[in-house]
C-alpha cells in the first residue's frame, strides 16, 4: 500500500476506505450490512449515448407511457401507439383472444400487433414495446407447453447445471411465442411453509438460492440480444419469503442484517449473472434491530434506490408487482408518486393505465415527482430494451426459436430428468422400491390422474384451477406414465381404493395431493395445523382402504411445501415427496419401476430443500422429522419404522416467523 491510508467515517454507517491518490479509484464504501456491488460489465459508452439521445427527444407523456405496463386484456395495439405504452404483460391465465388453447401463431400475431403499433408512434425515435410473462416453470400460460417441476422440486435436485439448462429451454419456449421477458426466477428464501408461494422458492437455504439465482438468470438471459435470450426478473425484492406466519403480502419482521444475508442472497447471484429486471415485493419490512416499521416494499426508497440501485449497482429496470403501488399508504392503483420516487421504474398497472399516465404526468408537472427521476426510470427502460435486441427486430417476425421449443422431445426429456432429480425418497421399508415389472399394479388417489394437481398453480391459469387433464395434450399423469411403462393391462386405477380386491396386485401406488393454488389462495393460515390429512382427509381414507393388506404401498405426495404426514408415511411401505412435478409423469415411473433385469434404472438423488415437520406445526415448534438435505437412495436403505402420530393439533402455538 503506497502513500497515506485514509479512513473517513462518512455520514451514517458507511465507512469509506480510500488508499493513496494513485489508488483513489479503488474507493470502496464498506457497508456493515450490505455486500459490495458484484462486478459489473464495463459501461457500453455507445449504448449509453444512444439512451441519452432517445430520452432527450421524448416528451413527458412519451416518457410516462414508457413507464406503463398494462395487462394484454385491457389494452389494444392502437392504445400502445396513442399512449406510447412501453410494456405489456399477460397475467396468469391471460391468453391472446382470451383463448386458453391459443396456439403459437396466435401469440406471435398479438406480439407483432403490439410491436408494430409501438413502432408507429409519432415519437422522434420509435421505442419498441416489451412483453413480460410469468414463465415460472416453463412457458406455463401456453397450451401444450412442457412444464418443469416448480422451484421447490428443483431445489431438491440440488443441481445448478440443470437449472441453467432449464432456464435456456424456458427462454426458447418464451421467445418462440414472440415474448422477450419472463418474471422469473423467484428468489424467496422461505422461512414458513404456510405461505402459498413456498413452492416458488428453491429452498430455505440462502446459499442454494444464491447459486440457483445465478444459474437460472444465466440460462434465461444467455447472451443478451440474441434470439434465444429472454430477460429475467429477480423477484420479489425484498423479504417476500420471511413474512410472519408465511402470510402472503404480509410483514417481514427481522433485522436489516438478516434481510441482507438471508433474503438478499439470491439477488447477489442474479446480479452476478447480470439480471436485467427486479420485481418489488408486496410484503412489508419491520426492522427488529431498530424497531423501525419501514412499511410496504413498494414505497421503500432505502431498499430500492439506496440499496438495490446505489449500493448493489443495479442499473436495469425495477418493476412493481400487479397493482402493488396501491398498497403504499396514500396511493391508489393508478397514482403513487411515493413508489416512483422510491425507485420503481416501470409500473404494472393492469387495468387503470390511462389514469396512471394522466396522474403521473400531473405529479411531475406539480413537482411531486422530479423529472430527473422520470428520466432515470425511462433511461433504464430504454437501456434494457437496447441490450435485449428489441430495437433490432420484431420478436414476432425476426429470428427466434421455432414452435417445437415449446414441447420438443428434447425439452420433454429435460423436464423428465428434472422430475427424477426432484423426487425425495423419505421411506423405503423392506426395499419395496423399485417395483418389479412383471407384477400387476393398482394406482390409487385423486392426484394420480390429475395434471392440474401434478402441475400446481401458475399452470394455464393463475391458480392452476378450472382446468382438466385433457387441457394438457403433451403430458403424462402418474397413471398414464405407469401404463406407458408397464402396459395398459398391467395397471388398474381407483380414485379412492374402495371396493378393490387388493390381493390381485403386486403393489399399490397411491398419490396424495394438494389441489392447485397460487399466492395467498394457498396460505395455510395460522394457527391451522400443517397436517395434510386435516385438509385432504380423502387421501388418508384411500390409504386406509388399501394399506395393511399384505401388498406393498408406495405413496407419493404432490405438495407445494413440506407438510405433516406421519399418518400417511406410517401407512406406506415407501414414501416419496413429489412436490409439483409438472407435465412429465414418466420421470416418476422412471424411479418407481425396475428395468427389465429387475434393477433400478435410476436412483433417488433428491434431497429435502426444507426441513420436514414431525408434528402439525412448524419444525421449530414440533420438531424436525427429516432435516433439510435428507433423502434416501435405493441402496442400503434402513427401515424407517413407525413414526409418532401426534394427536391432531387443533391450533399451533405462536410463531416467531
Ligand atoms: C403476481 C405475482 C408476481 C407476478 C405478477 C404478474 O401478483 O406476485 O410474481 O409476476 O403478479 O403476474
Amino acid at each position: 500500500m503506497s502513500g497515506p491510508f485514509v479512513l473517513r467515517r462518512s455520514a451514517g454507517l458507511k465507512i469509506v476506505l480510500c488508499f493513496s491518490a494513485a489508488l483513489l479509484a479503488s474507493c470502496q464504501t464498506v457497508h456493515p450490512i450490505w455486500p459490495a456491488a458484484p462486478p459489473r460489465a464495463a459501461v457500453d459508452v455507445a449504448l449509453e449515448a444512444r439512451v441519452r439521445s432517445i430520452v432527450s427527444s421524448m416528451t413527458l407523456e412519451q416518457k410516462v407511457g414508457q413507464m406503463t405496463q398494462p395487462n394484454i386484456h385491457s389494452v389494444t395495439p392502437d392504445d400502445i401507439r396513442r399512449y406510447y405504452i412501453g410494456s405489456v404483460l399477460n397475467g396468469g391465465g391471460a391468453w391472446p383472444g382470451e383463448k386458453m388453447q391459443a396456439g403459437v401463431e396466435d401469440w406471435l400475431k398479438l406480439s407483432d400487433a403490439f410491436y408494430s403499433a409501438s413502432m408507429s408512434t409519432d415519437m422522434k425515435v420509435k421505442v419498441p414495446v416489451i412483453w413480460g410473462t410469468d414463465a415460472v416453470h416453463g412457458h406455463n400460460n401456453v397450451y401444450g407447453a412442457t412444464l418443469f417441476p416448480h422451484n421447490i422440486g428443483l431445489g431438491a435436485a440440488n443441481d445448478p447445471e440443470l437449472i441453467e439448462r432449464i432456464g435456456r429451454a424456458t427462454a426458447a419456449q418464451v421467445r418462440s411465442t414472440g415474448i422477450t421477458w419472463t418474471f422469473a426466477p423467484t428468489l424467496a428464501v422461505v422461512q414458513n411453509p404456510r405461505w402459498g408461494r413456498t413452492y416458488e422458492s428453491y429452498s430455505s437455504d440462502p446459499t442454494l438460492v444464491r447459486t440457483y439465482g445465478e444459474a437460472m438468470v444465466r440460462g434465461l438471459q444467455g447472451q443478451l440480444g440474441t434470439p434465444a435470450s429472454a430477460l429475467a426478473t429477480a423477484k420479489h425484492w425484498l423479504g417476500d419469503g420471511g413474512t410472519l406466519h408465511g402470510k402472503d403480502q404480509g410483514e417481514t419482521r427481522t433485522t436489516e442484517a438478516d434481510l441482507a444475508r438471508r433474503h438478499g442472497a439470491g439477488y447477489y447471484g442474479a446480479l452476478r449473472a447480470d439480471v436485467q429486471t427486479v420485481m418489488v415485493s408486496y410484503s412489508s419490512f419491520t426492522d427488529t434491530a431498530t424497531g423501525k416499521r419501514w412499511g410496504k416494499m413498494h414505497g421503500n426508497q432505502h431498499l430500492i434506490d439506496g440499496v438495490l440501485k446505489r449500493r448493489l449497482g443495479f442499473n436495469g429496470i425495477v418493476v412493481s408487482d400487479w397493482n402493488g403501488i396501491e398498497q403504499v399508504p396514500g396511493c391508489t392503483k393508478w397514482r403513487c408518486p411515493q413508489a416512483i420516487n422510491a425507485g420503481i421504474d416501470l409500473v404494472m398497472v393492469p387495468d387503470d393505465w390511462k389514469q396512471f399516465i394522466q396522474s403521473t404526468v400531473d405529479d411531475v408537472r406539480a413537482g411531486r415527482i422530479p423529472m430527473s427521476r422520470i428520466d432515470d426510470a425511462v433511461s433504464r427502460i430504454i437501456r434494457v430494451k437496447l441490450r435485449s435486441g428489441l430495437f433490432d427486430s420484431s420478436p414476432a417476425t425476426g429470428p427466434r426459436p421455432g414452435p417445437e421449443s415449446l414441447n420438443s422431445p428434447q425439452v420433454r426429456l429435460l423436464a423428465r430428468e428434472a422430475v427424477r432429480k426432484s423426487l425425495v425418497l423419505l421411506k423405503n421399508d423392506g426395499g419395496v422400491l423399485p417395483l418389479r415389472r412383471d407384477g400387476k399394479i393398482l394406482v390409487v388417489g385423486k392426484g394420480a390422474d390429475s395434471l392440474p394437481m401434478q402441475a400446481g398453480g401458475w399452470s394455464l391459469t393463475w391458480q392452476g384451477d378450472n382446468t382438466k387433464t385433457s387441457d394438457y395434450p403433451n403430458a403424462d399423469t402418474v397413471l398414464a406414465a405407469m401404463r406407458k411403462a408397464l402396459g395398459k393391462h398391467s395397471v388398474d386405477y381407483s380414485a379412492d381404493g374402495a371396493g378393490v380386491n387388493i390381493g390381485r396386485y403386486s403393489a399399490i401406488v397411491l398419490v396424495a395431493a394438494e389441489k392447485p393454488y397460487a399466492e395467498g389462495a394457498g396460505d395455510i393460515g395460522f394457527p391451522a395445523p400443517l397436517r395434510h390429512s386435516v385438509r385432504y382427509p380423502e387421501d388418508l381414507a384411500a390409504l386406509n382402504r388399501v394399506s395393511g393388506k399384505g401388498v406393498p404401498v408406495v405413496t407419493i405426495l404432490f405438495s407445494g411445501r413440506p407438510l405433516s404426514a406421519n399418518d400417511l408415511i406410517n401407512r406406506s411401505d415407501a414414501f416419496v415427496a413429489g412436490w409439483l412435478p409438472g407435465t412429465e409423469g414418466l420421470g416418476i415411473a422412471d424411479l418407481l419401476i425396475a428395468d427389465a433385469n429387475g434393477r433400478a434404472a435410476f436412483d433417488f438423488t433428491g434431497r429435502l430443500p426444507f426441513d420436514w415437520p414431525a408434528g402439525d406445526c412448524l419444525p421449530q415448534q414440533g420438531g424436525i422429522q427429516f432435516p433439510r438435505g435428507y433423502g434416501l437412495s435405493l441402496a442400503g436403505t434402513r427401515n424407517l419404522g413407525r413414526l409418532p402420530e401426534p394427536v391432531p393439533a387443533v391450533a399451533c402455538p405462536p410463531e416467531s416467523r
